[in-house]
């Protein structure tokens, strides 16, 4: 393998994989991105010359995204409408991107018989209680909850038809949430770090009590990557690093790292449809692959992601008005 297509990979989490293939690999690497309001060219910016090319272009236009895939060894498809929120106001995008965009990469990688990874999400299995013991596994049922987990079940579903019936190279990774550098300030954690650096109360849905499982964008990457070299093909990998925290505790610890009292936020409107709680058990990556997460300490973690924020102001503050006042709208 030589040539790598990364679609989204001017996004969050595809901009840090695109660093980690960079900074751990040889291969080349072409960006298909339709740079949307959540991607930045500068996330891929600065990187080796010869090694990383941007194509602008959407994954649900075949005349893109035939000769690509075409052109090169494997395709890792990060591209997605990402935002539960968003996905509440204006379902259509999600529909169209996640799984008609998906849909076109499975038909060119078809015809060209190139090896396929699909980065999906542990919203798929829909939510836990909070004193559930259990975890979601690579055999829990499929039971998403909003427009936007529900196009990414669409998506993960007809990747398991192409590899069944017709013998589509893939394999599919869920995992849990992600933090890190290069992350939208409409997300949670980023938000609430700019919030502060704004002077401005963070904001907590409902009551807080909402459990995520914070993973590192770079550790998610690092996943994805083994996957890619030794996943076994039709193979689901769930990908997760321990990390449940509820969102009080995230909001009390971005306060207390930035010097300001831990009471200092509001709880304003919750989330329609709010999923309680995702967990991982992700024995099986470990287990086949040897996978381990690099960033073990949450708290470490988010105090390196809260000073990368700290330090590049000039990334993020054209969005900042535009991203708060569409919140204000809804009172979030
Ligand atoms: P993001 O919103 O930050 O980035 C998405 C990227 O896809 C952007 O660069 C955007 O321009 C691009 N894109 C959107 N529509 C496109 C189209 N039609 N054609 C080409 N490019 C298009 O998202 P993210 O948080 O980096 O998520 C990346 C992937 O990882 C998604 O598939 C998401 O479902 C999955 N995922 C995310 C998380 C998380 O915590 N953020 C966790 C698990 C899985
Ligand atoms: O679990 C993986 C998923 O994680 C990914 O598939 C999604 O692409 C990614 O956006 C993320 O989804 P969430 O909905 O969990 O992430 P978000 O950052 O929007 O919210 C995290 C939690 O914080 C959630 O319980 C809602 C809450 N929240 C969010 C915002 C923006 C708040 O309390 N206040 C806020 O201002």
């Amino acid at each position: 393998m030589e040539r790598l297509l990364v679609t989204g990979g001017a996004g969050f989490i595809g901009s840090n994989f695109v660093h980690h293939v960079v900074n751990h690999t040889d291969l080349h690497v072409t960006v298909l991105d339709k740079l949307t309001y959540a991607a930045s060219r500068e996330s891929i910016a600065g990187l080796p010359e010869g090694r990383v090319e941007l194509v602008v272009g959407d994954i649900a236009d075949d005349d893109a995204v035939d000769p690509l895939v075409a052109a090169h060894d494997a395709v890792v498809h990060f591209a997605a409408e990402s935002h539960n929120d968003n996905s509440l106001h204006d379902p259509s995008p999600f529909i169209r991107t996640n799984i008609l965009g998906s849909y076109t990469i499975l038909e060119a990688v078809r015809r060209h018989d190139k090896r396929l990874h699909h980065v999906s999400t542990d919203e798929v299995y829909g939510d836990l209680e909070l004193d559930d013991p259990k975890r979601f596994t690579e055999d829990t049922p499929y039971n998403p909850s909003s427009p936007y987990s529900a196009s990414k079940a669409g998506s993960d579903h007809l990747v398991r038809a192409w590899v069944r019936s017709f013998g589509v190279r893939a394999t599919v990774s869920n995992c849990s949430n992600n933090y890190g550098p290069w992350q939208h300030i409409e997300k949670f954690i980023p938000r609430q770090i700019t919030n502060v650096i704004d002077g401005i109360r963070p904001k907590l849905y409902g009551s807080g009590e909402n459990v995520r499982d914070w993973i590192h964008a770079d550790d998610h990457s690092s996943a994805v990557l083994a996957i890619l070299e030794r996943g076994r093909i039709g193979e689901t990998y769930l990908i997760g690093a321990d990390g449940e925290k509820n969102n009080l505790e995230v909001v009390r610890l971005i306060l207390r790292l930035m010097g300001r009292s831990e009471d200092d936020f509001d709880h304003v409107t919750d989330r329609a449809g709010h999923d309680l709680r995702y967990a991982i058990e992700s024995g099986k990556l470990r287990q086949e692959l040897g996978w381990q997460p690099r960033f073990q300490d949450f708290e470490s973690g988010l105090a390196d992601t809260i000073r990368w924020y700290q330090e590049h102001e000039d990334w993020w503050r054209p969005h900042k008005d535009a991203t708060e006042a569409k919140y204000a709208e809804k009172g979030q």
